[in-house]
């Protein structure tokens, strides 16, 4: 288990969302539109508590049938909630029975169902599940070259579109600089290649080693910047991913405590002051098969 909790899924996502590429997410939908003739059937892998089915839903527009995928069963239990939380703020209409939730916006219908699976071992499950695009978010860098492999091959197979969003890439900056950063981004970077489950991560290098995977399945491929931009308003987020940075440091080097913790001790001042700025890149990919037009 990899253990991403409800509370830190719920931090990030307005700031993945503020993030993300509309151009691709416009791409995906025009292309799904083009092709379905019913309700649109949409799988999105490692779906969490559900923040891109409450991104994406609105934005491919009408009826769709989504079904999210993750191994966590608490996190597929905050989905229910998360999603009856979001349609009642926006004064949708709702109902729910054991197994889907309904979302009635008037305009369009919603169902959505979770399912457990682990995607190391069960990706291939998916063949057996009728759907016409695949989503993901925020996970592509957990995974190895083997897996994403596995991965391209599946979409080759069934000949379906992938919108992978939120992929790090390995960009970082702190505003202001420090002397200290890059040592401990160094630090970090060496973390992110550990094996999260499905074999070593290839952590910045997914999107690329995903990108050129399709290609070579006939895949049109396109990729576009979603950097996070966190900044004085967002003081929750920038504290978290100061204490990370600072915890990775120290794991990856003990004997750097000194400059470690003087560097942190700086950074939280700066956070305090309201003076304190973090980029991180991501990268967005869409993937068409060759007989779905742009
Ligand atoms: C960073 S979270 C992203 C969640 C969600 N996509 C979002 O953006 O809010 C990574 C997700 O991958 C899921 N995950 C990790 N390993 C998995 C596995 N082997 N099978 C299925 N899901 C997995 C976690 O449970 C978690 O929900």
């Amino acid at each position: 288990m990899t253990g991403f909790s409800a509370d830190w899924l719920r931090l990030r996502e307005p700031i993945d969302r503020q993030a993300r590429s509309p151009a691709l997410a416009h791409g995906l939908a025009a292309a799904l539109r083009r092709q379905a003739a019913g309700p649109l059937r949409i799988v999105d892998l490692a779906a969490g508590s559900g923040a891109n089915f409450r991104v994406l839903a609105p934005l491919l527009g009408g009826d769709q049938n989504w079904l999210l995928v993750d191994h966590d069963p608490a996190l597929l239990t905050a989905q229910r909630a998360e999603i009856v939380d979001w349609a009642t703020r926006h004064g949708w209409r709702w109902t729910a029975d054991g197994e889907h939730i309904a979302v009635d916006t008037g305009l369009a219908r919603w169902t959505v169902r979770g399912q457990g699976l682990d995607l190391a071992s069960e990706l291939e499950a998916l063949e057996r599940i009728p759907f016409d695009g695949l989503v993901t978010t925020a996970f592509l860098d957990l995974v190895s070259a083997t897996w994403l492999d596995r991965l391209g091959k599946l979409l080759a197979r069934l000949r379906r579109p992938l919108l992978a969003t939120l992929t790090v890439d390995g960009r970082r900056a702190w505003h202001p600089p420090h002397p200290a950063d890059a040592p401990v981004l160094a630090g970090f970077q060496r973390h992110q290649g550990v094996d999260k489950g499905f074999g070593p991560s290839l952590a910045n290098e997914a999107v690329a080693h995903l990108a050129a995977c399709l290609a070579s399945h006939g895949h049109r491929v396109t990729t576009a910047r979603s950097d996070w931009r966190i900044g004085a308003s967002q003081p929750d987020m920038l504290r978290y991913l100061l204490d990370e940075a600072a915890a990775v440091a120290r794991a990856a080097d003990p004997a750097a405590e000194r400059w470690i913790t003087s560097w942190a001790t700086e950074r939280q001042a700066q956070l305090d002051g309201g003076l304190l700025a973090l980029e991180v890149g991501h990268l967005d990919l869409l993937a068409l098969p060759p007989h779905l037009p742009l």
